[in-house]
């Protein structure tokens, strides 16, 4: 507490440990360590670790100065002026030569990978195993977008032209690979950028952007902005109006409000999902079984991508069956933080209010628990697993973005396919079964971008499975990230009749 008061105090508020900034001044945390109870050793820890870490970036040159935090439309206007200079000089490099930054790049993810899991680990409430994937998959956006940075010096008659300043406004959840994939995606197009790390996990972002920095990426180049919270929302229209595209991972509300500050802004955005796996009789129960907790729970399913819903087809025992396998999986994993090896479900990023707290703490109608989930500390909830769960429902149709799985029957495939379709997003869906007519079946009629057979429905791969969604899961002109079209997408491609 003292140390994030001084940090406060000094104005070198962003690296304090993120949850007591919006509540607290100097003030109020120097009386709050006074009065702790010293009752909560999780929570100690974790504000102790963060301190940790929070006074080791201080000392590391990625100094304090780095984060522009922005209060007034002119500051906006300063950076974009700066970022738009920048880009100047990078879009007279070729694909190649950029290419060869955003390969350093990559190596500098790989040299600080411990660095990178520590920071996202306190502020994100990562486990080490999945900020370690996490910054595999950073990696592997920069040395993808590096081939295709290459591919766009030999476009075949037309010219392509980069745009000069791309707004990436990234999420909490992934930290790491999500920033990353947007600001290298936007570099590699030949962009200036403005990047903007979510509020929750800045220090995440601030230590990306050295990491681009330092690989060679100038620094007027890549901005990296936080806005003044009094003004932000005024201060995000402004930049939502004057970037020239938008890199959006966030809620369709967050996509909808930047579509109608400004209809018809250039919006790259993925956004909400609310996605089911398919049980049917035909599958291999221990495998499914497995891999409905994984897309359930994985980051406490802090995940767009995340299984909310299991959808069983077929008789009343089949169901039992699958149910009391699936409370003794649940039951055994254990929840906690991440600096706990032993933790298999860490943290809510944030403390449940609204919707997340009602699901986790409300049932519809006959709808019952056969997990409840129960608060354990700060921020952190036992798994919950709820049955009964009706077509229609407000569980059904509702993204809460937590650890919470519902059951639903279905009596044939046909319905379990009716349902999971029946919702307003289209980002992930699953089935489990070992009948390839099943599989057919449901390939041809399943509504969602990404689509997963025999295995979890969260964990995309660059290049070898992009991600992007269906219906109300993606807003504006976006291709698939970390696949083969998406950083076209970021420029102008026009003819080429320089030679005629
Ligand atoms: N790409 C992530 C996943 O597949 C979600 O953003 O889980």
């Amino acid at each position: 507490f003292k140390a994030a008061a001084e940090l406060m105090e000094s104005g070198e508020l962003h690296f304090g440990p993120n949850r007591l900034q919006d509540r607290h001044t100097p003030a109020t945390i120097a009386e709050g360590f006074a009065n702790a109870p010293d009752t909560d050793p999780a929570l100690m820890a974790n504000i102790a670790w963060a301190e940790e870490i929070a006074g080791r970036m201080k000392e590391s040159t990625l100094g304090t100065n780095v984060v522009d935090v922005i209060s007034t439309p002119e500051e906006i206007e300063d950076v974009l002026d700066r970022v738009k200079k920048a880009q100047v000089k990078w879009a007279k490099k070729s694909g190649k030569e950029r290419a060869a930054v955003l390969r350093a790049i990559g190596q500098g993810f790989e040299n600080h990978r411990g660095e990178l899991i520590e920071v996202a680990g306190s502020e994100a409430g990562k486990l080490f195993d999945q900020g370690d994937v996490e910054v595999s998959e950073a990696t592997d956006f920069a040395l993808y977008y590096a081939s295709l940075a290459e591919e766009l010096d030999d476009l075949d008659g037309a010219t392509y032209k980069p745009v000069q300043t791309t707004l990436v406004t990234p999420p909490w959840n992934f930290p790491m690979a999500i920033p990353a994939g947007g600001a290298l995606a936007a570099l590699a197009a030949g962009s200036g950028v403005l990047f903007k790390p979510a509020y929750l996990t800045r220090r995440t972002g601030a230590l990306l952007a050295k990491i681009m920095w330092e690989a060679g990426v100038p620094k007027d180049l890549l901005a990296l902005i936080d806005l003044d919270r009094v003004h932000s929302s005024s201060l995000g229209e402004q930049l939502v109006r004057e970037a020239d595209q938008v890199i959006l991972t966030g809620s369709i509300e967050t996509a909808e409000r930047f579509r109608s500050w400004r209809p018809d802004l250039r919006l790259f955005a993925e956004t909400s999902g609310k996605n089911a796996i398919i049980v049917t009789p035909q599958a291999d129960m221990d495998l499914a079984v497995r891999d409905v907790v994984t897309s359930a729970f994985g980051h406490a399913g802090q995940k767009c991508s995340a299984s909310s819903l299991v959808i069983l087809v077929g008789s009343a025992g089949f169901s039992k069956r699958f149910q009391r396998q699936l409370v003794d999986a649940v039951r055994s994993m254990k929840p906690g933080y991440p600096w706990d090896l032993s933790t298999q479900m860490g943290p809510c990023v944030e403390e449940p209010r609204g919707k997340l707290l009602s699901g986790l703490t409300q049932l519809g109608a006959g709808e019952r628990w056969i997990i409840k989930p129960e608060r354990l500390g700060d921020r952190l909830w036992s798994p919950g697993v709820r049955t009964g769960v009706k077509p229609g429902s407000e569980y059904h149709l509702t993204e809460y973005f937590g650890p919470i799985l519902g059951i639903m029957r279905a009596d044939t495939l046909e319905e379990a396919v009716e349902w999971q379709n029946a919702v307003e997003f289209g980002l992930t869906a699953g089935i489990h079964s070992l009948d390839t007519d099943e599989i057919g079946y449901w390939l041809e009629n399943v509504h969602a971008g990404n689509v997963y057979i025999n295995r979890t429905i969260t964990g995309a791969i660059v290049r070898r499975q992009p991600f992007g969604g269906w219906k109300r899961s993606s807003v504006g002109a976006g291709t698939k990230a970390g696949g083969p079209n998406y950083l076209i997408g970021l420029g102008h491609v026009e003819p080429d009749f320089s030679g005629e």
